[in-house]
Formats: structure tokens, sequence, C-alpha cells
């Protein structure tokens, strides 16, 4: 039963970018400062039903905790990075550009949970029964609990699913569903903000594991109020070339588990599947003996990750130098390239400049600051780095390098995929256990290990 009843009333205008709210027209939005962004919507007023049982406090020893309920979505990768599984009666929202694979992937674990833990409804209001039907097919999925609805009205997907009960239900996509009392168009803040609390707190009262697919804007955020990030439990984001083939699931946000921590497929002629190796697949297609090329373990999250950062430095083409930075912060790089110059003596300011992390990654950790300058230099002097080497270190403003966290992790799984040499900053090893097949070169400054591993003295 809905216990939620919606009155017209007054109307509004609403900012569809920020949800900053007036009783005026507005040109400009005062908040998020967007020109031609608050269009006119109704005042909802909700007015909870009385309720007949009221919830009453519990003591802390009597809170139930039911972490053994999670279920597996059959997908390692997807299972580890929300947390060892899905909770029930937790909203999950996922975003990302279209046709990066948000329908597949959700078809997939919809699959797999239908074949083992019981019925799942997948409610698309982007494509018809065919459509599914035919990449379902494609897929090559066919047993299963699993049903499909094509419905964007809210009440009757709330009705559906008061009936059917299901372990999991996707919304394909949330910007699809409207409330039909309410008259601001589908995708409007107003009705994503309704259409998801109603949905939410039906879950939950089911234990229904609800997945909310969510357009993202052309900035890159799910399209639609913050508010809608605040109510969900865990977010994620599906990144990745529509082009190339692998794919990133990123979370952002975890209730039940930990953030930070990135998933990755490969998306092929039958859907997705994970990555089971990824440092190997990001340091694959290394050419060794190239000038300009370096590994770095990195950490996403608990995970420790390899990936090959490559420069490029060249005699300028125009009068000004050009500075094209992929996978890094573009100020970070900047600023590397300053003590470059500065504490290394390496002359940068005439020249090209281009860094890119392989595979088409995103990082933004201090650690990658050694590998990234080692790189520079090595492009700069187009000698090659030895190349079972990696390197560890943030590196500080007068070209000091700093010690960063979870070294051990990063050693092993440096020495795992056959590098023989780790070049990290002083200190670093207290706490490391030894016994890993590596050679571990401590040094002070960034251009002590530039002088290492160039082995060519810099003035
Ligand atoms: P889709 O899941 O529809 O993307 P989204 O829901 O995020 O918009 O994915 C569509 C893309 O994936 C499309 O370019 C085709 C490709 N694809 C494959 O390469 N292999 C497959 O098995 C499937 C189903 C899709
Ligand atoms: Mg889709």
């Amino acid at each position: 039963m809905r216990d939620i009843t919606i009155k017209k009333e007054k109307k509004k205008f609403v900012c569809q970018e920020c949800g900053y709210e007036s009783m005026a027209w507005l040109g400009r939005c005062p908040d998020c400062q967007s020109w031609s962004t608050l269009t006119e919507e109704v005042i909802v007023q909700r007015r909870h039903g009385r309720k007949t049982t009221s919830a009453t406090p519990q003591p802390i020893s009597h809170l139930s905790i039911d972490s053994e309920k999670r279920f597996s979505t059959g997908m390692g990768e997807l299972d580890r990075i929300v947390g060892c599984g899905v909770v029930p009666g937790s909203t999950i929202l996922i975003g990302g550009d279209p046709g990066v694979g948000k329908s597949t992937l959700l078809l997939q674990i919809s699959y797999n949970i239908a074949l083992k833990d019981g019925p799942v409804l997948y409610v698309s209001g982007e494509e018809s029964i065919k459509q599914t039907g035919l990449r379902a097919r494609r897929l090559g999925l066919s047993a299963g609990k699993l049903y499909f609805l094509s419905e964007v009205n809210l009440e009757a997907i709330e009705e559906q699913l008061c009936q059917m009960r299901p372990r999991m239900v996707v919304i394909d996509s949330i910007q699809t569903v409207s409330h039909p009392d309410l008259s601001a168009a589908p995708g409007s803040i107003s009705q994503v903000r309704e259409c998801a609390y109603s949905l939410i707190q039906l879950a939950k009262r089911n234990e229904i594991a609800l997945f909310l697919v969510g357009h993202v804007t052309k900035e890159g955020t799910i399209a639609g109020p913050k508010v809608l990030e605040h109510m969900v439990d865990t977010v994620l984001y599906f990144e990745g070339e529509p082009r190339a083939d692998l794919r990133i699931l990123r979370v952002v946000k975890n209730r039940f588990g930990p953030t930070n921590e990135i998933g990755i497929f490969e998306m092929g002629e039958r859907g997705l599947t994970e990555v089971e190796n990824p440092s190997a697949l990001f340091i694959a297609e290394r050419l060794p003996k190239v000038s300009g090329s370096m590994v770095i373990p990195c950490m996403e999250g608990m995970r420790p990750l390899l990936v090959e950062v490559q420069a490029l430095v060249s005699q300028r083409s125009f009068s000004m130098p050009r500075r094209l930075i992929n996978g890094i912060d573009y100020n970070r790089a900047g600023l590397l390239l300053s003590i470059l110059e500065k504490r290394a003596g390496v002359h940068l300011g005439d020249k090209d400049i281009f860094i890119n992390l392989a595979g088409g990654l995103k990082l933004s950790e201090p650690a990658l600051d050694l590998g990234v300058a080692m790189a520079v230099v090595s492009s700069y002097r187009d000698i090659a780095l030895p190349v079972r080497m990696v390197a560890i270190g943030e590196v500080g403003l007068g070209g000091e390098l700093r010690r960063v966290a979870q070294v051990a992790v990063r050693i092993k799984e440096a020495s795992r995929l056959g590098f023989n040499q780790c070049i990290l900053s002083k200190g670093s090893l207290k706490g490391v256990k030894k016994g890993v097949d590596i050679k571990l070169i401590e040094v002070e400054e960034v251009k002590e290990a530039l002088n290492i591993a160039l082995l060519e003295e810099i003035q």
C-alpha cells in the first residue's frame, strides 16, 4: 500500500541542474549560475498516511546484522566492489554514458540472480520488450525467473512489485519513470526525486534489491539533483570508451562496503566478462626499450593495480608549447614538470609534452608522481628505463620523495608480475616483510632516482 498521497497545489520553478527552487521564474539560477534551467513544476505535498504500527527504538545488542543475507550477483568483480554481494532492500544507482553497457551488465546479473535466488523484475522504460529480448538472446540468456516489464508509470510498476515480490528489480532508467499525479515532465528533478523516493521505500519494506540506472549529464554527473545520490545506498559509475572494449565500474559511494574500488570488465560479442588479472592487462601491450614508459603500482581501493604511464617530450611545433595530459590530474602534472625544471635541471619549458595512462584509466594518487617524472625525463633524454623496474613515490615541491601508503601490497603485485627492481622513497620499507624477489632501491630525491634509472649524471 502506498503511504503517501499527492495533492496538487501551487506552482514553483525548479532548476534542473541543481534543484534550486524559486517561487518566480528566473533566467539564471542564483545557486549554480546556469542559464535557462528553471522550469515550472507543481508543488507536491507529501502527507503521510496514519501509521498503524510505529517503529520502536531497539537496543544495539538486538540489532540484526544480516551480512550473511547478502546475495551474489554471479559476477565476482561486482560483488567485491559493492562489499561481498548485494544487501536485500538496498538501492544501487548506476550511472554512465549512453552505450557504455549499463543495460547489458544489469541484464546479465539479473539473469544470474534469477537462476539461483528467485524472481527478478527488469523494468525498461527505454527499450521495448522486443529490444530487451533481442539483447537477452544475444547474451544467450533464456531460462530462469527473469521477467520483463516495459512500463514508465510509477504506480503500475509498484503494483507489479507488490504482487510479484521479486528478489531484485532493475529500473532502466529512473529518468523515464513518472508519477501520474505530478505534472512535471519525466526526467525532471521533481519526477526523479519522487519516483526514486517511493521506489526506495518500497524496496526497503519488501527487502528487494533495487538497481536504478541513471543518465549522466554532459558534465558527467548523474542527471537529477545530488539528492538522488544521497537517497541511495551505493553509487556506481560505469566508465569506458564505447569504442574500446575495456569498462571500469567505479564505486563513488557505498553504505555497505568499501569506496574507491574499481571493477574491470571487458565488453565482448556476448556481453561483459570480468577481467581476472587487470595488472597484466594494463601492461600487456608495453613495448620494451622505448623511452618514456614506466610502470607504477597504484592502489585502487584495497587492490593493487600496475599501470603504464607514457610520456612524450618533443620540440614544440607552435609558439606555445602544448601540454596534453590523459589519466592524471592536469595541474598535478604541471607541478611535476615545474619541479623537474627547478630541482633536476630538466628544461621542459619549450617542449611539447604528452602524458598518458595506458588503457584509458583515470587515477589520482600522489604515488604516481615519481613514475610520471621518470617517464617524462626518459622521453626527454630518449633513454629507455629498465624494462623490469617500477617506481612508487610522491614528489614534494623541493624535489624530495615522500612516503606513500600500502607499499608492501604494491611491491608484492609488482613482483608477482615479474618486475625485479622497485625505486621508492626512503623510509617506505618500514614494516615491509622481506622475502619478495625484487630489488628495492630507496632514494631521497627525484634527481637521485633519475640518476639511478637513466644511468646518466644530471647536473
Ligand atoms: P547497452 O547495455 O545498451 O548500453 P547502455 O545501457 O549503457 O546505454 O550497451 C550497448 C553497447 O554494447 C552497444 O554499443 C553494443 C555493445 N554490446 C556488445 O558489444 N556486446 C554485447 O553482447 C551487447 C549486448 C552489447
Ligand atoms: Mg540502456
